[in-house]
């Protein structure tokens, strides 16, 4: 089988063979864009983007007459096409017609000496990777804001291009906005000083489509470091850049061990509150949510998750989402290096084994042919293929040859592995043609154990998990008290990290008593806690219990939270409780316009 699969996917002169991507109507084979220029206005009345993106072409194919673009739900209003960049004269074109899934093809025709096409359009209120909010909906409530979101195919309903990761693309923006507003991208960002509401950017690296990142906002800059920094509103400015002083820290030893960071600046943006994920890894500037704002620095995890990102994913793309395993599971396991590097190994252990159990919990959940790593999209909504599986068991499998090659000798392969395929998208088969010939020469690690892992559904074969001794002392003084053997005063929690709050929540049964809830909530005031985290924990388990105290602070935490980690669970938990159903359906009805559209999807899904 993995023979099979090296033969048909193997490397021709360099560029590596691989399937079509499902998700995509371009014919980025025949012909590629290569560059685009994005000239935009942000329309905060009409909450609608206005312009056009010219996309500078390189045809691998000379006889091919028509580029084909993925949108949806755009408006197109003109198409012209250049011979030299300079003259443009207007084409025919045919947006086709509407997939659920992949949105509209737009056919573009294209004379023998066509280089560049600039499309017009504008964005409608239906586009699933923007979240308008108004004043109301911001931190500082005194302007609107806009963001956007493209991964993983989200980029094609606000401008209209190859949205494949096959694809990389330079580009620069001129984008034009409220003047009291400043626009950031996933881009270099060091021009924008002049907050005048016209702001230009470039992106001199090739980048994948998903990566295009945009937002605007009363934003301001704090510089944490020489080459970090966060955007936010001002009311977020000077704890974030407290709660992510590390960050420096962390990229100095990523880079020391995956090689240079190769994207120049990395900067942090804070996003309202309704950003639907805890991060996304936009080059140059991650996009996170304000949720790990926690005083702490306790889930600054995300931080070196969206950094590693800048190796596993940004530099060294999948091809198309049936490989999401190449970009978040070895951003997993990176970020997990990193964590180690800077806050020692029982923190990274502590965070391993709680997404193992997250893992172990999923997988019971899924059918089992998505609990392999390489699951098939086609005909599926890639957004649903990130979820533990890609994520954990991907970790585990690099861990896993971690130990069976040793540390040092696996993360010097890694850096050679990011080198090699820097700015390319690959397909597993490349990775695994490269682990045979890098690193399994000798294949000690056997052919048959990789192909369980790649291709088997589940976690089977032994897996080498660190212990935690914290741990094992949460669960064992759990178990005292749950025994009526102690109190839980005597449990010597007040040094407890969040991961340890988390451990001992998820570890406690799904049945407790009225008292048991009441002793919990007496002693450590779950229901009351800032920590989103440690709060959705609580709240999962005790929401079919019944338990009253939750109420109010659940209802608080709907209507200003929008990150789905969090608020798909609670809806979902919320809706298996018959007494609670219409309450929750009541608090969905009012928190629903303030939700991203993402997020709105997959709750409206659940049909409260
Ligand atoms: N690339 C993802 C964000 C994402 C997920 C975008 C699904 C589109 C679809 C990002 O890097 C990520 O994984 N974020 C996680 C945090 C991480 C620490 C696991 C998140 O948002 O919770
Ligand atoms: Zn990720």
């Amino acid at each position: 089988m993995l023979l099979l699969y090296w033969l048909c996917g193997s490397a021709v002169a360099g560029t590596p063979l691989q399937a079509p991507d499902p998700h995509s109507f371009a014919n980025y084979k025949q012909v590629r864009s290569r560059h685009l220029v994005l000239n935009l206005a942000v329309d905060f009345t009409r909450q609608k983007l206005t312009g056009y993106v010219e996309h500078q072409l390189e045809r691998a194919d000379p006889a091919v007459q028509r580029l084909v673009l993925d949108t949806r739900h755009l408006k197109i209003t003109a198409v012209t096409a250049s011979n030299d960049g300079v003259h443009w004269q207007n084409t025919p074109y045919l947006l086709g017609i509407t997939d659920n899934l992949k949105g509209q093809p737009l056919t573009i025709q294209l004379q023998p000496a066509t280089q560049a096409v600039r499309v017009y359009y504008q964005t409608t209120p239906q586009a699933s990777g923007l979240q308008w909010l108004t004043a109301d909906q911001t931190s500082e409530k005194k302007q609107p804001f806009l963001f956007s979101q493209s991964q993983p195919i989200h980029a094609r309903s606000w401008l209209p291009l190859q949205d494949t990761p096959a694809n990389r693309v330079t580009y620069q923006a001129e984008i034009q906005t409220l003047p009291e507003l400043l626009a950031v991208m996933s881009a270099d960002n060091s021009a924008n000083t002049k907050r005048d509401g016209l702001y230009h950017f470039d992106m001199p690296q090739p980048v994948p489509s998903y990566l295009i990142a945009l937002a605007v906002g009363d934003l301001h800059f704090k510089a944490m470091s020489a080459d970090t920094g966060v955007y936010a509103e001002k009311i977020w400015l000077d704890k974030a850049s407290i709660e992510f002083a590390d960050t420096q820290k962390m990229m100095d030893a990523a880079n020391r061990l995956f090689g240079q960071y190769p994207w120049k600046r990395y900067d942090l943006l804070v996003l309202p509150s309704s950003f639907p994920f805890g991060g996304m890894e936009n080059p140059r500037l991650s996009f996170v949510t304000p949720t790990i704002i926690t005083g702490d620095k306790s889930l600054i995890s995300l931080v070196a998750h969206e950094l590693a990102h800048s190796w596993s994913g940004n530099l060294v793309t999948n091809a198309s989402w049936n490989d999401v395993w190449l970009n978040e599971g070895f951003t997993n396991y990176v970020e997990n290096r990193i964590m180690q590097q800077v806050y020692g190994q029982s923190r990274a252990d502590m965070e391993l084994l709680l997404n193992v159990q997250a893992l172990r919990d999923r997988i019971r959940q899924l059918p089992p042919a998505d609990t392999r790593l390489q699951p098939d999209f086609t005909g599926r909504d890639p957004d649903d293929a990130f979820h533990q599986v890609p994520y954990v068991k991907g970790q585990l499998l690099l861990n896993t040859l971690a130990q069976h090659f040793g540390q040092q000798k696996f993360d010097e392969f890694l850096r050679r592995y990011f080198a090699e395929f820097a700015f390319q998208s690959i397909d597993s088969s490349a990775f695994i043609e490269f682990f045979s010939a890098e690193l399994n020469q000798q294949q000690s690690f056997s052919e048959a154990s990789l192909e369980q892992w790649l291709y088997q559904p589940g976690l089977s074969g032994e897996i080498l998990l660190p212990t935690s001794d914290t741990f094992r002392r949460i669960s064992a003084g759990q178990q005292q008290w749950l025994r009526g053997e102690t109190s839980l005063s005597l449990l010597a929690t007040n040094q407890w990290s969040v991961h340890e709050w988390l451990h001992f929540i998820e570890q406690l049964p799904r049945q407790l008593s009225p008292q048991q809830l009441n002793e919990l909530e007496m002693a450590f005031s779950l229901s009351q806690s800032s920590n989103a985290e440690i709060f959705t924990a609580w709240a999962k388990l005790v929401i079919p219990l019944n338990h009253p105290q939750i109420i109010q602070p659940l209802r608080q935490f709907l209507l200003s939270v929008g990150r789905q980690k969090f608020i798909v669970p609670l809806y979902t938990e919320l809706k298996a409780n018959p007494q609670w159903r219409s309450w929750a359906a009541q608090v969905y009805r009012e928190a629903r316009p303030g939700y991203h559209p993402l997020a709105q999807q997959q709750l409206d899904r659940l049909g409260l």
